[in-house]
């Protein structure tokens, strides 16, 4: 990948899979807008202040979050602790939430650091993964417990931000698999795919489909990018039949020029009360739930869900 970060340090222990980089990474750290602690410096703060400071979270903006843990200490020490208490704090997080009425977050939480066009950034097909191999398996696993039976009459589903792969079971099928993404030929590539749109959610946040169109919606590791996120995810909400299911999936790993100032400057367990907040400010979902699948945790990439059904009467 590119580097649009004039300057930078690189961090070069860091482990870099397909140029997407640990959020975590002190090479994020310089990148992003505003004071931007790791996941790891995240965790051990909350872990002397207990849970309640967390939920702050939501009414004080994640800058005053991003103000605190600044304080933090080094990145890397206490990793494996760290790591080991954020699936439990990730499945948790979500039951203790309470929501502000307004959503709490402002336009500068959306900026990214590079804010050029996303069709200039996804113009040459990446035909890479994102997460490594058993945090794909774990959404894999996950996905075959969750997912109607290949070939169930009339189901169709939509995977946004979609490339190459979809990480859905093998050989899965339906009669109506789309996949939403920025380029064509990954688009094209992706075996799954009954049909394909190439869209920019960032430019046009109306989903091109009619209401009431999926049973599942999923997204993939990609969430971070989007700058309107209350826009997309309403659209969501429209184009899901009623009961259908979202699926929004997430590791720690982004390509941090073009990952929101939120999602850059704060933790794996602030990323799912951003995006479970996303539910719920949009409306006409049931409340969010958080699932951690993590598969060997301080060892392979973490992996999250943050899922939600459509309302019957949405
Ligand atoms: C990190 S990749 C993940 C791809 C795929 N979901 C996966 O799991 O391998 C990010 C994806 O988000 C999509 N994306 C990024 N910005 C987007 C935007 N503004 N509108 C629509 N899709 C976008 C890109 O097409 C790209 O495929």
């Amino acid at each position: 990948m590119a580097n649009h970060c004039p300057g930078l340090r690189v961090h070069r222990s860091m482990p870099v899979l397909a140029g997407v980089y640990r959020c975590s990474s002190s090479y994020s750290r310089t990148c992003a807008v505003g004071s931007v602690p790791s996941p790891s410096e995240a965790l051990k703060k909350w872990k002397t202040w207990g849970r309640a400071p967390r939920r702050l979270v939501l009414g004080l903006g994640v800058s005053v979050l991003a103000q605190f843990m600044s304080m933090a200490d080094t990145f890397g020490r206490n990793s494996f602790i760290a790591s080991a208490r954020q699936k439990s704090d990730v499945e948790e997080i979500l039951k203790n939430a309470e929501w502000p009425e307004q959503f709490p977050f402002k336009e500068e939480d959306f900026q990214r650091f590079d804010e050029s066009p996303d069709t200039v950034f996804y113009e040459s097909p990446r035909f890479v993964t994102h997460i490594d191999d058993p945090a794909i398996d774990a959404l894999t696993k996950y996905y075959s417990k969750v997912f109607p039976p290949s070939n169930t009459p009339g189901v169709s589903i939509l995977d946004m931000c979609s490339s190459w792969v979809s990480h859905f079971p093998a050989g899965y099928k339906q009669d109506r698999i789309v996949g939403l993404g920025m380029n064509e030929e990954e688009l094209k590539r992706n075996p799954v795919l009954t049909e394909y749109a190439v869209q920019d959610l960032n430019l046009n946040p109306k989903i091109p489909f009619e209401d009431n169109s999926f049973d599942i919606i999923t997204n993939v590791v990609s969430v971070d990018y989007l700058t309107k996120p209350l826009d997309v995810f309403k659209e969501m909400c429209r184009t899901l039949k009623p009961g259908g299911l979202a699926i929004i999936s997430f590791s720690n790993r982004c390509f941090f020029t073009k990952a929101i100032s939120i999602w850059t400057s704060t933790g794996d367990t602030d990323h799912a009360l951003i995006v479970a907040s996303y539910f719920h400010y949009a409306g006409g979902f049931e409340p969010p739930q958080a699932v951690d699948i993590s598969p060997n945790p301080g060892r392979s990439d973490p992996m999250y869900i943050i899922y939600s059904k459509k309302l019957t009467t949405a």
